[in-house]
């Protein structure tokens, strides 16, 4: 119980424990003593509807007894495991510890597998079906929260069934994306561009290179700009660099959304989408078969 920042917190819960719990027995000893069992026919005075008499009989002693009972399992708990303050217990168990041994244990149940998954070459492994089982639960796991539980993604988060891919989608890329991660920086581009006339002119030449209707006046000042600005990461042409996750601007699948806000929100301040990488957390076996999973997503 290293969570309390001082030890006043710990005597403010291990305190009143203590005292609740010798108040219930001082309270469940008290209603036992006294009342012998002889005495019947004591009432307390108060009687209802013409006949209605209250009796002031002593608690049934097996119910008293289950008072009791609770009381003494709950002091030896206490005694035995984390419950008054810091005072860890003389068992010394921590939830901690246990979720170590199981998931050492779960380790050691399927490393095996996973090791056999790992020699397997990935298109290979992509159509094994039993693997592929395993692999979409490791994805509903770890990978569902951001890219949805059918991968398709959403906004700011890639889809990885729709074969378009920003970081390369050759299966090794893919696996390598998965294990080291990926930053895609897209910088803010308002000021170089002269201001929102400038990003104006240029949303509509983007928006022109996947053949949407545009407005032809500023598509020259556009290209113009582009051709200083945007070359270096999304090419000449606009079909993007996968070595900088330059997305490509000239199919209709947008990462943010491909209204005329959005390209304009970023071009005018930028973006900074951040794929985590899940070497150290996941292991190279996992992240395998989760790379094998995403290329069977992408027949
Ligand atoms: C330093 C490299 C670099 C330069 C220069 C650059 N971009 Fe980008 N751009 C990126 C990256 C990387 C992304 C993806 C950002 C992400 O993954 O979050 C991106 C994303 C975009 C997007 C969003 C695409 C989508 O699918 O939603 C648009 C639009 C865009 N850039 C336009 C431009 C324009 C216009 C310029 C020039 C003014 C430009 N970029 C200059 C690297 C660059
Ligand atoms: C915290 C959110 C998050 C989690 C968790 C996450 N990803 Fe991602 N992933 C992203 C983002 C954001 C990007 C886009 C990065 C960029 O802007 O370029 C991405 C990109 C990718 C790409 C590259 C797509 C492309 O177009 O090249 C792959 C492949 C991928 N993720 C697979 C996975 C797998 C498999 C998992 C589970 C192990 C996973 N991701 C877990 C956020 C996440």
């Amino acid at each position: 119980m290293a969570d309390f920042v001082n030890q006043f917190w710990s005597w403010f819960i291990a305190i009143p424990t203590v005292l609740g719990i010798l108040a219930c027995a001082w309270l469940v000893l008290g209603n036992m003593s006294g009342k012998g069992s002889g005495s019947g026919s004591e009432t307390t005075g108060h009687i209802w509807d013409v006949d209605l008499t209250e009796y002031n009989n002593p608690l049934p002693a097996w119910w008293l007894n289950l008072f009791l009972i609770t009381i003494v399992w709950g002091l030896i708990y206490l005694v035995l495991y984390p419950g008054l303050g810091s005072f860890a217990g003389t068992l010394a168990w921590t939830s901690a510890e246990r979720y170590e041994i199981e998931m050492a244990q779960a380790e050691d149940e399927y490393a095996p597998l996973f090791a056999r998954y790992q020699k397997t070459d990935l298109a290979l492994l992509a159509k094994d079906k039993v693997a592929m089982r395993t692999a979409e639960r490791l994805f509903a796991s770890y990978c569902s929260t951001c890219h949805g539980s059918d991968a398709r993604g959403a906004v700011g988060f890639p889809n990885l069934r729709d074969g378009i891919w920003s970081w390369g989608g050759d299966p090794k890329q893919i696996k390598s994306t998965i294990l080291d991660g990926r930053i895609g920086i897209m910088p803010g581009w308002a000021t170089p561009l002269g201001g929102t006339q400038g990003v104006d002119d240029v949303t509509e030449y983007v928006l022109s290179l996947s053949g949407q209707e545009v407005n032809a006046d500023q598509l020259l000042s556009g290209q113009e700009k582009f051709q200083t600005f945007c070359i270096g990461c999304h090419g000449v042409d606009g079909t993007g660099n996968p070595a900088v996750g330059a997305p490509n601007l000239t199919d209709m699948t947008w990462l943010y959304g491909g209204s005329r806000e959005s390209i304009h929100r970023s071009i005018a301040v930028g973006r900074r989408g951040q794929m985590p990488g899940h070497q150290s957390f996941l292991g190279e076996h996992k992240v395998h078969l989760l790379a094998a999973y995403i290329v069977s997503l992408n027949p």
